[in-house]
């Protein structure tokens, strides 16, 4: 028997390092055999070897117990290989070569949930398996790169009675009984796909069911699959799944390719899902849903994770990256894809603020600060903490400029052309970029500067009105700040869209280049600095820039309050009129500290007082106006960050806008806006919640018992999850008396539906300032509260410290010590989850003195101990530097 671990410290894996595998497998046939404490894998390898290498046989292995190894069918002596450091070295292989092991792993004992893992009690869980990244090397030996793609056959073998449920990525082969309560069942997968695409599943398990026929006519049948007690919350999800096979039918003619798409929901699950070839793998937060249980923003997130893991299947599987630096050529795609799926689904204008909020609140923070990377990274030590928001949701806004460059029709070609080229094959964001490029005939190849620099980009505008000529010049100038290890920064592509307004809020037509163009225009800023003449401006024109926010980019432009309101007033472009407001809640908030125009304040209140009475403004989009930007966004701003002040101040900032608004019309607003004794999904009725929510908000800043009672009230009748947590937040936020209360029910309502509790634990985790802590700590030893389960962890410990600033950096630094002791618990069970949540302390060096000093020794003292994982000591380590 060998057990070998990896060197815990180990050198950056660099980008400029990639060479084609010496060794390919054209076939595996994997035999399992499935048991909760110890399950055995038998594999057989045909084995391609690159005849321009001459290297020796190298497969990876992650903590396999070795039991038997042959080659050709030829047993090895201990001369013919060694199992060291994760490696296994085999002599004597030659092209052609069949390589047969047998290994042992242990389900029960994994806690870091990648791999082969118990989901859930013993007595009563399911196994199954996460291979993104590199988890197939702790099931079986084999050389674990994407670039690597293989057809699969797997036989698993389980007792009947314990797994009456086997599945495999692939289609159905074959299923049987075998003697002494045992049973089988075979799936054969025809595309070729790389290790990290294998999954499995297997237990006791409850479907739902749908036939569906694709556009090509394949009959396929979609199979949502999990524990007995949750089935009923599968349905709005395979919905959801359908609407996405439909929508990607039309809009980048992508059917699906074999006979079943199965997907399994799991309690136990280091990320959102997993988009596993024929076989998803959901986290049950991202599947399950139910009115009575789920808010509208969970529903959303179902309906997107769903159609991000549907889409996966041709941007992803059949056509996967060649190496991990290349992880944006499928996230960021497909989160773009999603993201054009859900602004067709629902309101395009409210789902780009949705995304540029997520980018402002976890990209920007993360370019700004020592943990700073391109959407392709060039060097990584521990490829799990490279899930970013830079390789998400910047790496979709690079696709977004892109498709915005080739329009709509260009994108699809492109598109077409990538897919045709690349099918079965693993690509680059080079190829990406060349059939993108080649099917328009254009180079897009100035673009790639933007996935190889990190850093957002400032875009600084000045616009100049000559009453005499007519003309109005805009000169835009863009620079981008030094990250870690990237000192000089050259300038990007930005395209500007762009239109002009009137002092009346009428747009003007474009006169650029001479030529007569549209109202909006978009321009592409590629140099360090540009100007742009606009001709036959009748007046001076209030610009409207980076409509629909066109770049990922810092906009910096001195507007007046007034232009800020006027375009607020009267922006047709629905993204450029909420971000209006945000800049002008901006002023106001600078303002509070006696920076900038004093009379800021008062010209947000009044703009959004005149937009409370508008009614052509739709519910959802007028909540999000009255919401200023959150206390994270105010502190990327800041060169010297105080989270308490920060707080305090947009506080005040809010109470201001209730107090213009008026506690009389908010809540007149409030009792109309209350709804019904069942929850409607529909658009209309999600935004009267949403706003409802605000309104409460709102009231309770200037009518706090009045407005506690409501929420006292609301919480009681509540039809469903949103109005109920809506209420509950506020009071448990407010420590209101009837929190205590509300509490107790909510936990009581919920005691058997783990993802409300995670619900619990997160409103409790955010309440700010002062309280938080004893509030966290006390949790922290609730009997409910597990490290274990990665979403309660994340309900408890994410949401306090990355969701919460003025409750996590209090000055006397005891929220960072109590943190990085849970964080050193965390990583002895799940190293991701624990350097995930870590990077809660990034920016820390832009705190005030105090905070910054303690953050500091803190992150000393968890960097000096001993046996952190590579993941948590990478994390910590960049974040100290
Ligand atoms: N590939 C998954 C997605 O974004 C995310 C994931 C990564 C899941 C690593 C598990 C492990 O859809
Ligand atoms: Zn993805």
């Amino acid at each position: 028997m060998t057990l070998a671990n990896a060197p815990a410290s180990v050198s950056p894996i660099r980008l400029s390092d990639y060479r084609r595998p010496a060794w390919t497998v054209d076939t595996v046939e994997l035999d399992v055999d499935l048991e909760i404490d110890t399950t055995e894998i038998t594999s057989r390898l045909s084995l391609r070897r690159d005849p321009a290498q001459s290297l020796p046989l190298r497969l990876d292995g992650e903590n396999l117990e070795l039991l038997a190894i042959s080659l050709d069918g030829r047993p090895l002596d201990a001369a013919d290989y060694r199992y060291e450091n994760s490696v296994l070295d085999v002599v004597g292989a030659h092209d052609g070569s069949m390589l047969e092991t047998r290994v042992r792993v242990r389900p029960s004992a994994n806690t870091a949930l990648e791999g082969l893992y118990l989901s859930g009690p013993r007595e009563t869980g399911f196994l199954l398996t996460q291979c993104e990244a590199e988890g197939f090397r702790h099931i079986t030996f084999f050389p674990d790169r994407p670039d690597v793609l293989a057809r699969y056959t797997v036989t698993l073998r389980a007792e009947q009675a314990r797994f009456p449920v086997l599945l495999a990525g692939g289609n159905p082969d074959g299923a049987g009984e075998l003697a002494d309560g045992r049973h089988w069942a075979r799936f054969v997968d025809p595309y070729p796909k790389p290790s990290y695409l294998f999954a499995l599943v297997a237990g006791r398990l409850e479907s739902i069911r749908r036939d569906y026929v694709t556009a090509d006519g394949r009959k396929v049948e979609l199979v949502m699959w999990s524990e007995a007690n949750v089935i009923d919350r599968c349905h709005y999800a395979l919905d959801a799944l359908e609407r996405s096979m439909r929508w990607d039918e039309r809009a980048y003619g992508r059917n699906y390719d074999l006979d079943v798409f199965h997907v399994v929901a799991t309690h136990d699950f280091n990320m959102g899902a997993m988009e596993n070839k024929g076989l998803n793998v959901f986290n049950a937060k991202y599947l399950l849903a139910d009115p009575d249980s789920s808010t509208d923003e969970e529903y959303r997130a179902v309906e997107a994770v769903v159609a991000h893991e549907y889409f996966h299947n041709w941007t992803g599987n059949r056509v996967t990256c060649r190496d991990w630096f290349q992880l944006s050529l499928k996230e960021g795609l497909t989160v773009f894809r999603e993201q054009q799926f859900s602004a067709d689904m629902n309101s395009a204008p409210l789902k780009r603020i949705e995304d540029v909020s997520l980018l402002r609140r976890t990209q920007f923070p993360e370019d700004a600060g020592p943990l700073a990377h391109p959407v392709r990274p060039a060097e990584y030590r521990e490829i799990n903490n490279f899930y970013t928001a830079t390789v998400y949701e910047k790496g979709s806004e690079l696709v977004r400029m892109l498709a915005g460059h080739l329009g709509q029709d260009g994108f699809r070609r492109g598109t077409d052309l990538y897919f045709d080229r690349h099918d079965g094959h693993a690509a680059t964001i080079e190829d990406f970029l060349a059939a993108l490029g080649d099917a328009n005939h254009i180079d897009l190849k100035p673009y790639l500067a933007w996935y190889a620099q990190s850093g957002t980009p400032r875009l600084h505008a000045r616009g100049e009105y000559d009453a005499a000529r007519r003309e109005y010049t805009l000169t835009l100038s863009q620079l981008t700040r030094a990250t870690p290890g990237q000192p000089e920064k050259l300038p990007l592509p930005i395209p500007v869209k762009l239109a002009l307004f009137d002092q009346h809020g009428r747009m003007l037509p474009l006169h650029l280049d001479g030529q007569t163009v549209e109202t909006e225009k978009v321009v592409v800023v590629d140099k360090a600095s540009q100007r742009f003449v606009l001709r036959d401006v009748p007046s001076h024109p209030v610009p409207s820039l980076l409509r629909g926010f066109s770049a990922p980019v810092v906009l910096e432009c001195d507007y007046t309050p007034t232009e800020l309101a006027l375009l607020l007033a009267h922006d047709a472009d629905g993204f450029n009129r909420w971000e209006a407001g945000q800049q002008l809640a901006a002023l106001a908030f600078d303002s509070l500290h006696g920076a900038g125009h004093s009379a800021a304040c008062k010209a947000w209140c009044d703009a959004l007082a005149a937009s409370f009475e508008n009614p052509a403004i739709d519910d959802a989009l007028l909540a999000d106006l009255l919401t200023p930007p959150g206390e994270i966004e105010f502190a990327d701003r800041q060169s010297e960050v105080d989270p308490a002040k920060i707080h305090a101040q947009r506080q005040e900032l809010q109470r201001r806008l209730a107090q213009r608004l008026g506690a009389n019309a908010l809540l007149d607003r409030y009792n109309m806006l209350s709804s019904g004794s069942e929850v409607q999904l529909d658009a209309a009725s999600q935004a009267k919640r949403r706003l409802k929510r605000r309104v409460l908000e709102l009231l309770a800043l200037v009518d706090t018992d009045q407005a506690h009672a409501l929420a006292a009230r609301q919480y009681e009748t509540a039809a469903g999850m949103t109005d109920r947590l809506a209420a509950l937040g506020l009071l448990v936020r407010d420590r209101a008396p009837q929190a205590a209360a509300v509490l107790a029910d909510f936990r009581r309502r919920y005691a058997d539906n783990p993802l409300a509790l995670d619900k619990w634990f997160a409103e409790q985790a955010k309440v700010p300032g002062e309280p938080a802590l004893a509030n966290v700590m006390q949790l922290e030893s609730d009997p409910a509260f597990t490290l274990k389960n990665p979403n309660r962890a994340r309900s408890l410990l994410g949401n306090f410290a990355s969701a919460n600033p003025s409750g996590f950096h209090r000055a006397d630094g005891l929220g960072y010590r109590f943190f990085a002791e849970q964080l050193a618990e965390l990583d002895a069970l799940n190293p991701q989850i624990a350097a995930r949540l870590a990077t809660a302390f990034n920016g820390w060096q832009r705190l005030e003195p105090v905070r910054r000093e303690a953050a500091h020794t803190t992150l000393q003292g968890l960097a000096g101990r001993e046996g952190l994982s590579r993941n948590l000591s990478e994390i910590i380590g960049n974040v100290l530097q």
